[in-house]
């Protein structure tokens, strides 16, 4: 990360602080590695995250550890871990953290990317869930996603998932031999996933399939209902598709996916939703819990050229001769502690490259400090005036209007 990119990730992460914390998120962030048992307890064996992606190794005291593939089980670990429990509920908590998956790398897919996420612990309000899908659209917004939609559905509570699994299995058995070789291999473990299939036979076979949706207990449908009132009162467009669900094995009820047609084939920016039974498979006190995770490097691709700028040189401070170079890195000092972005010559170019390099960086004002006197350069009007030396940040201070 350098460069433009650099700064476009700086803007797009003040961006979630500035969305989530006004929220009321507070920052999280958690180790890079953890013990394997996290994700293939949390994110589910069955999963392609935990049979293919995941990037383990044994430590020297034999203990199997991975680096993190998602943040959500991580998260988990740390409320348990921490007590949060006890605080005032739900507790919110947002991060911005690299995450490791070994994918075949392509634009937009990579083994290391950056994920921005928000997970709010202990409530199952659906207010809590449109709220954080409000908070991503927000984002989404803010970094100028184009071609954004956004896809919702429910994969109701345990109880109606049970025995919609039957359904669809039996669904499944019955088309087996129009199935891809991978579906076929996951019916008893995880049917649901044949939705994501994009084996042409087998995308027959589900467009007769049972859908979930359809299914749902009368407390799932309740639930369901109210999170898409919500949304509409919060002016959140977004379609209801029965075939979204998400690559991951703890989801419960709301499930949401916001794809850019701006990305092509990765077109996935961001997504998430329930986990009401997450917090006590790890361990912990019946907790439900609600987030979501956007995808750092996709929001970038699929976002607006990145604004402009803002200046970040207002003074460089250049020298001459040589001797002055004491005097100069004084003015340097007293700058930065004025509060001024400011820099000095420090490549050891001659006067004239010197102004040469000040005008590459954009800088606004330049000093040319030649002993006890200074020259003030005003890069922008060519205006300039020569001062005492210990009196040129004051100069520059009044003429950004500071003062
Ligand atoms: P996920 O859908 O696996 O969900 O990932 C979320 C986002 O991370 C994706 O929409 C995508 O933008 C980005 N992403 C995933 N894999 C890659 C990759 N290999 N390269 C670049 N970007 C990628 C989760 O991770 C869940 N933890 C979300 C969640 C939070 N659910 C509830 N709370």
């Amino acid at each position: 990360m350098l460069g433009d990119d650099a700064s476009a990730r700086t803007a797009l992460e003040a961006s979630a602080r500035a969305i989530l914390e006004g929220a009321g998120y507070e920052r999280i962030e958690t180790p890079a590695f953890e013990a394997t048992e996290l994700f293939s307890r949390g994110v589910g064996e069955s999963t392609d995250i935990v049979r293919k992606e995941m990037f383990t190794f044994t430590d020297g005291a034999g203990r199997s550890l991975t680096l993190r593939p998602e943040g959500t089980a991580p998260v988990c670990r740390a409320y348990v871990e921490h007590g949060m429990h006890k605080r005032r509920q739900p507790v919110k908590l947002w991060y911005t953290s690299s995450f490791f998956r070994h994918e075949r790398a392509q634009a937009g897919r990579y083994r290391q990317f950056w994920q921005v996420g928000a997970e709010a612990l202990g409530s199952d309000d659906p207010a809590v869930d449109a709220e954080s899908i409000v908070l991503l659209a927000e984002l989404l917004k803010e970094v100028g996603v184009r071609e954004c939609r956004l896809r919702l559905s429910s994969l109701g509570g345990s109880e109606s998932r049970g025995e919609y699994r039957e359904r669809l299995q039996a669904h499944l058995r019955t088309h087996e031999q129009d199935l891809s070789e991978e579906v076929r291999s996951r019916i008893d473990l995880n049917p649901l996933r044949a939705f994501d299939s994009d084996h042409e036979a087998t995308r027959r076979v589900m467009q007769s399939a049972p859908r979930l949706l359809d299914h749902l207990s009368e407390d799932d449908v309740e639930h369901f209902a109210q999170v898409r009132e919500l949304l509409a009162s919060a002016n959140v467009a977004y379609e209801v598709d029965s075939t979204l669900v998400r690559g991951l094995d703890y989801y419960t009820r709301t499930v949401f996916e916001f794809t850019s047609a701006a990305l092509g084939a990765q077109s996935g920016v961001g997504g998430g939703g329930r986990y009401d039974g997450l917090v006590a498979r790890l361990g912990g006190p019946p907790t439900p819990g609600v987030g979501w995770a956007a995808g750092v490097e996709r929001m970038l691709l699929a976002g607006d050229s990145r604004p402009a700028g803002v200046r970040s040189v207002e003074l460089f401070v250049a020298f001459d001769p040589e001797a002055n170079r004491r005097a100069a890195f004084g003015i340097l000092a007293a700058a930065r502690s004025a509060g001024l972005k400011a820099q000095m010559e420090l490549g050891g170019r001659s006067l004239k490259g010197q102004l040469g390099h000040a005008k590459a960086l954009l800088a606004r004002y330049v000093a040319i400090v030649e002993g006890e006197e200074t020259v003030l350069r005003d890069m922008e009007g060519g205006a300039q005036e020569r001062l005492a030396t210990d009196t040129v940040v004051h100069a520059v201070l009044r003429g950004l209007r500071t003062l």
